[in-house]
């Protein structure tokens, strides 16, 4: 196969930052994605309903004309968030989701929850109001091996939640186990994955390859390859509880290049083509499209879009690094060789508008 046209995807998973960071990482994903589930973790977070309206009037003035691009606004999850706020959410046409982050389980978590049992009554106000809970799956214990935070997560909170609130929509972000997997096959309705490039792509030792490779950090931790193999197989699989987030999280080269690097993979200029790559090694691109363009509308209750994409199986080298003010964002495959291109699209008004 040397083209392939789907229906234009959308990102599940995405973090743009603000200011000067997110003028440069806007762009990229913006000529891809229709819309995007914006991550809630700027210092400060996106804790109110104010706060998402004026941070998605930013994303807006920051978009490229006619890109034709949507933000889905999140709202972090804090102990104090009243169910007020959470109702008043839920009744925005702009808000698609409130973030539950442990507090210190990830890039700034700080300000997330310590313990679950605080926000019960968030969460049966979301429960009522279907307005879906994104999780951050992991136990943030210090005595819990890391490559087994996910794992324990399930047992200690998601299923307890669940049990409690057998209503409460959740998706369970960047998935990396094959207990994950499991879990969410393990449930009739109510809850869907998202899962990255990387975690499709790499196993933990991508993080070891003849050094400590920073670029390859993000949280959750790339795993042991059995995992990585049940996450592709879910991938793949055509089960529209699976669906594409890439968690693209850009920080500086400095930030990931340190004694106390950040946890993030900035992915959003070759994701589509990384997930093509991902799903021809299983010889499932027949199935990308649901992955990257149905599931995640159909359990979001959005329209699917009407636009179409075309990604060419031509080898392309991935830059080594962006401008990124005075410093610079290394990409994941930073200088490495790609299979798949997007197609640049016909711009409005040329004469080769798509009539898809
Ligand atoms: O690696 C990560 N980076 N994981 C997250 O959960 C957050 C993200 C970020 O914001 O940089
Ligand atoms: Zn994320």
């Amino acid at each position: 196969m040397h083209e392939l046209t789907l229906t234009r995807p959308d990102d599940w998973h995405l973090h743009l930052r603000d200011d000067v960071v997110m003028a440069r990482v806007l762009p990229a994903t913006a000529a891809v994605f229709a819309r995007a589930i914006v991550m809630p973790n700027l210092q400060p977070p996106v804790t109110t309903v104010a706060q998402a309206a004026a941070y998605r009037d930013r994303i807006r003035a920051a978009c490229p004309p006619g890109a034709g691009f949507t933000p889905l606004m999140t709202l972090y999850l804090t102990e104090a968030t009243t169910g007020e706020e959470l109702r008043l959410a839920a009744h925005t046409d702009f808000i698609h989701g409130v973030k539950l982050y442990p507090a210190g389980a990830t890039t700034h978590s700080d300000a997330g929850v310590r313990h679950i049992d605080r926000i019960f009554p968030a969460l049966e106000v979301l429960a009522e109001t279907g307005l879906p809970l994104l999780v951050h799956g992991e136990v943030t214990d210090p005595d819990v091996d890391v490559f087994d935070r996910e794992a324990r997560f399930i047992d200690t909170a998601l299923e307890p939640v669940l049990s409690r609130l057998p209503t409460l929509r959740v998706v369970f972000e960047h998935i990396t186990t094959a207990q994950a997997v499991a879990f969410v096959r393990s449930r009739a309705t109510g809850l869907a994955a998202t899962i990255t490039p990387q975690h499709l792509l790499y196993n933990r030792n991508a993080l070891f390859q003849g050094g400590l490779r920073p670029h390859y950090y993000c949280l959750p931790v790339l795993k042991a390859e059995r995992h990585r193999a049940a996450v592709l197989d879910a991938a793949t699989s055509g089960d529209p509880r699976f669906f594409l987030g890439t968690d693209s999280a850009p920080h500086a080269r400095s930030a990931k290049e340190s004694a106390c690097g950040c946890a993030g993979i900035y992915s959003a200029p070759l994701a589509l083509p990384l997930y093509a790559e991902a799903f021809e090694q299983m010889g499932r691109l027949d199935r990308l499209e649901g992955f990257a363009a149905f599931h995640g509308a159909d359990f979001y209750g959005l329209p699917r879009n009407a636009e179409r994409i075309t990604l060419i199986r031509e080898d392309w080298s991935v830059p080594a690094s962006y401008p990124l003010g005075s410093s610079e964002l290394v990409p994941l495959r930073a200088g490495e060789r790609l299979r798949w291109r997007v197609a640049p699209t016909p711009k409005p008004g040329n004469g080769q508008e798509s009539t898809a």
